[in-house]
């Protein structure tokens, strides 16, 4: 069963935490879904429950794989099929912890393992920082979405993390779902620009839909936010839905993508620079 995907891009802010809570929400209208928040910084804990704080949290569980017990894993309701096993700002001491340096991967694993078969899909949010938590994620999560905003560095990140994701990949696949544009405005020229340069650079990866930037999303961390989601009279809220069914689409294919060679060599715009300057001119 290949319903594990971690949500994540190198660098920060892209929309990773916004986009797991909309995906999250919208796949839950038809799908059982769990969430897993891997970030210390627990945003998307907070953005489902409202002060969420549990003995049931992800650090909680890692940490009793580390110590060679087996938890009963409890995730916590959120809706009728939206689940969520929360994050806690001690996942930052697992960075230094010995035991997760060297096994991080097999213990994450050991955790889905026990989780996912309960579930359609199983999301995972990723703090920013590229540490532990985050290899763990990437090797033992079956599926990567990669957001990204129309901007050269937040390109360069995803980039960078599909030049990892095929080194990994000779010890561990994981199929690249796609990478998608958030907080994009159509009528910036230069968003519309790094459109093209987005298609140029990751081809089939590129997911066509992109995310508008949006007023309302600043409610994210707000509870209301999870009633937003649902109403499709909200653009935000129709770019996502649309962008479920597109993922979906994906995780369904039979075909697994994987980064060819020859895609990664080709990841620069075509005999231009990374400059978002020289793009737009
Ligand atoms: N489509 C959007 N329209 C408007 N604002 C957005 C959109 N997506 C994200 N944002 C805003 O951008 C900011 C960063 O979003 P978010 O926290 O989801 O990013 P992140 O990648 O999870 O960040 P971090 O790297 O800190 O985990 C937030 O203030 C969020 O409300
Ligand atoms: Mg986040």
């Amino acid at each position: 069963m290949n319903n594990t995907i971690a949500i994540y891009n190198f660098k920060g802010g892209v929309g990773k935490t916004t986009s797991a809570f909309n995906l999250a929400c919208g796949w839950s209208r038809k799908y059982k879904v769990l969430v897993i928040d891997c970030d210390p910084q627990c945003n998307l804990s907070n953005a489902l429950i409202l002060n969420c704080k549990s003995k049931n949290n992800v650090y909680a569980y890692l940490k009793e794989f580390v110590h060679n017990s087996i938890p009963t894993i409890l995730p916590i309701k959120v809706n009728g099929r939206l689940d969520l096993i929360p994050g806690h700002y001690n996942m930052i001491e697992l960075e230094s912890n010995s035991q997760f340096i060297e096994f991080g991967s097999v213990i994450l694993q050991r955790l889905l393992e026990r989780v996912k078969m309960n579930y359609d899909i199983v999301l995972i949010d990723c703090p920013s920082y590229f540490g532990k938590t985050v290899k763990a994620v990437l090797s033992s999560s079956d599926n990567l979405l990669i957001p990204a905003t129309p901007d050269v560095f937040s390109l360069k990140g995803a980039v960078k993390l599909l030049r990892y994701i095929r080194e990994m990949e000779k010890t561990k696949p994981i199929n690249v779902l796609g990478i998608f544009l958030n907080r994009y405005r159509r009528n910036f020229l230069y968003h519309r620009k790094m459109v093209q340069v987005a298609k140029r650079i990751f081809g089939s990866f590129l997911i066509t839909k992109t995310v508008r930037n949006a007023v309302q999303i600043n409610e994210t961390s707000d509870r209301r936010f999870v009633r937003n989601s649902g109403d499709p009279q909200s653009n935000i809220a129709s770019d996502f839905l649309a962008l479920c069914d597109l993922v979906v689409e994906k995780l369904n294919s039979r075909e697994v993508k994987r980064i060819p060679l020859s895609s990664i060599e080709k990841l620069r715009p075509h005999g231009g620079s990374w400059s978002g300057a020289s793009v737009v001119r």
